[in-house]
């Protein structure tokens, strides 16, 4: 028998949850030795789709085969064992424990800790193969996400894994990491590795993908198109099945009195050392101001502080009022909003209904308040109002948070926050994990917050959302702000100098200085 030119074929799958096609009479193939890009918008079925090709989840009918062979898969043991590895974008490392004895962990390898360094030696190989450098004696709790997703694609790999599918991998990753990881991915494919892709990012579709199968609410629309040719404009018509403006339009605007005032603040991280290192910093009313850096820079201390989740030093004013260490219900009631960064931990309740999720913050106040209770009858009605106005895709209001794709969630979360009408919204990577088309929804709906005259800090590792955004950008690097510039002649080269550490002031006196050489030579 000749060898399949496929690695996999599906056909014909139907997977169906309580209410949810999530998909329908899919057809899809996986050449070997190629990158192929599954793309459609939050909740078409992406996921599902995978998890059952990885063995989590058995199709309702359909077919599946793994280099021709026809296979059942009953858990994901058997689906690792046919060379599946899934990359999933919630990793399930312990912390606690190093990058090599994570990489070992649930083989059966007989007491391999007496051996350990053996095994760091043939995890370092495996690094040296496929270029993924992390140290196998750390552990887990030390390394940055980057690192951690190293761990976990080495773990996919010391397990064999000849078919690899990446669950949206670049969503958590800095700029230099996405370039290490498409790097990776390259030369995986060129040792014979075929790989399915996830992402949201078309540029990086277009740059490293060889073909692309697109999901529309669980139908194939595009099935293993080539890329060659293919612009992010035609992946977002196929995605979203219309036009996409990929840059949202901004009204000149004044902005009026300091909403948010931060002078020298200073706080720690989790693991006790500075993250906030003398941060002064204004909002003013109908005004973004942009916080720009590579994650891990104080960006997320910088938010807790505000929304009193975090202690500090210095004094933080809301419209005067000192709300530094002060609880949250306290920035709550001078109208805070918040989109925090994790959004299945803080953000959100995965065992609550999207209605209970919609009135986290609201339920002390009128109208969801009724006497001593919830007026659960106004609540839903406006549960159901905010799905309809954010398209939120799910059976009912009803359904509970955890069921909810990662995108979908996300809407719920902006929805509850942008409904309570802030004075200040605090939102961090509000577009991370979101489709073309929900991006320009979310963006459009943060402008018209500042066009009501809300004060909106707005943290994001995208510097084009920033720059479409912000009327100013402010750099943050190891807890200092570098500098603040307006975004009418915002340089983005000047931008990138700051966030790898050079003060504005420097930049611009060097600049000066060689200037100045050049006319006097
Ligand atoms: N365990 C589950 N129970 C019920 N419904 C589910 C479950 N998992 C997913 N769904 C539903 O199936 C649909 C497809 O979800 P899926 O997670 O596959 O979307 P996705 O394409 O990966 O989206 P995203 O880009 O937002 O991650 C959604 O409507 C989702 O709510
Ligand atoms: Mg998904």
């Amino acid at each position: 028998m000749s060898e399949s030119p496929f690695a996999v074929e599906m056909n014909d799958v139907v997977i169906r949850f309580p209410g949810v096609l999530a998909n329908d009479h899919v057809n899809f193939t996986l050449r070997q030795g190629e990158i192929h890009a599954l793309l459609g918008e939050n909740g078409a079925g992406k996921s599902t789709l995978m998890n059952a090709l990885a063995g989590l989840y058995r199709p309702t009918s359909g077919t599946i085969r793994i280099n021709g062979e026809l296979v059942n898969f009953s858990s994901p043991k058997d689906a690792i064992a046919k060379g599946i590895g899934m990359v999933h974008q919630h990793f399930m490392l312990v912390p606690t424990q190093t990058v090599t004895e994570n990489i070992l962990l649930g083989l059966d390898q007989p007491r391999f800790f007496m051996r350990l360094k053996e095994y760091d030696q043939k995890v370092l190989a495996l690094q040296d193969q496929f270029g993924l450098r992390v140290d196998p004696t750390a552990k887990i709790w030390q390394l940055s996400v980057g690192e951690q997703q190293r761990v976990e694609i080495l773990k996919t790999l010391y397990r064999g894994a000849n078919i690899l599918i990446m669950d949206e991998p670049t969503a958590v990753l800095a700029p230099q990491e996405i370039d290490d990881l498409i790097e990776t991915m390259r030369s995986m494919v060129a040792q014979g590795k075929s790989i399915v892709f996830i992402s949201h990012k078309l540029q990086e579709v277009t740059a490293v993908a060889d073909r692309v199968t697109v999901l529309r609410k669980g139908k194939v629309t595009a099935e293993g198109v080539s890329i060659a040719g293919m612009t992010k404009r035609d992946l977002a018509q196929l995605m979203v099945g219309r036009d996409v403006v990929f840059s949202v339009a901004k009204k000149p605007q004044k902005p009026g009195d300091v909403v948010l005032s931060l002078k020298d603040v200073h706080a720690e991280n989790n693991k006790g050392v500075p993250a906030l290192r003398g941060v002064n910093l204004e909002v003013r009313q109908g005004e973004i101001l942009g916080i720009a850096g590579v994650s891990g820079n104080g960006q997320s201390e910088l938010a807790e502080v505000i929304t009193g989740m975090r202690p500090c030093q210095g004094s933080i004013l809301i419209n005067g009022e000192d709300v530094a260490n002060q609880p949250p219900i306290v920035s709550i009631r001078s109208g805070v909003a918040h989109v925090p960064e994790d959004r299945t931990h803080v953000g959100s309740a995965p065992n609550l209904s999207i209605t209970d999720n919609t009135i986290m913050k609201a339920y002390r106040e009128q109208p969801v308040a009724k006497g001593w209770s919830v007026d659960f009858t106004y609540a839903r009605e406006n549960a159901r109002k905010l799905k309809r106005a954010y398209e939120i895709l799910a059976p009912s209001v009803e359904t509970m948070a955890r069921k909810l794709s990662g995108g979908n969630l996300q809407k719920v979360i902006l929805a509850r926050e942008i409904s309570i009408e802030p004075r200040l919204m605090v939102a961090v990577q509000p577009t991370r994990g979101l489709d073309v088309g929900a991006i320009e929804a979310i963006q459009t709906l943060i402008l018209a917050q500042r066009e009501s005259g809300t004060a909106v800090l707005l943290v994001s590792e995208e510097l084009e959302e920033l720059l479409s955004l912000s009327d100013r950008i402010a750099v943050i690097y190891e807890g200092e702000i570098m500098g603040i510039v307006p975004n009418e002649n915002a340089d983005v080269e000047e931008l990138g100098l700051m966030m790898t550490g050079s003060h504005l002031e420097d930049i611009r006196k060097q600049k000066a200085a060689s200037d100045a050489g050049r006319v006097t030579s």
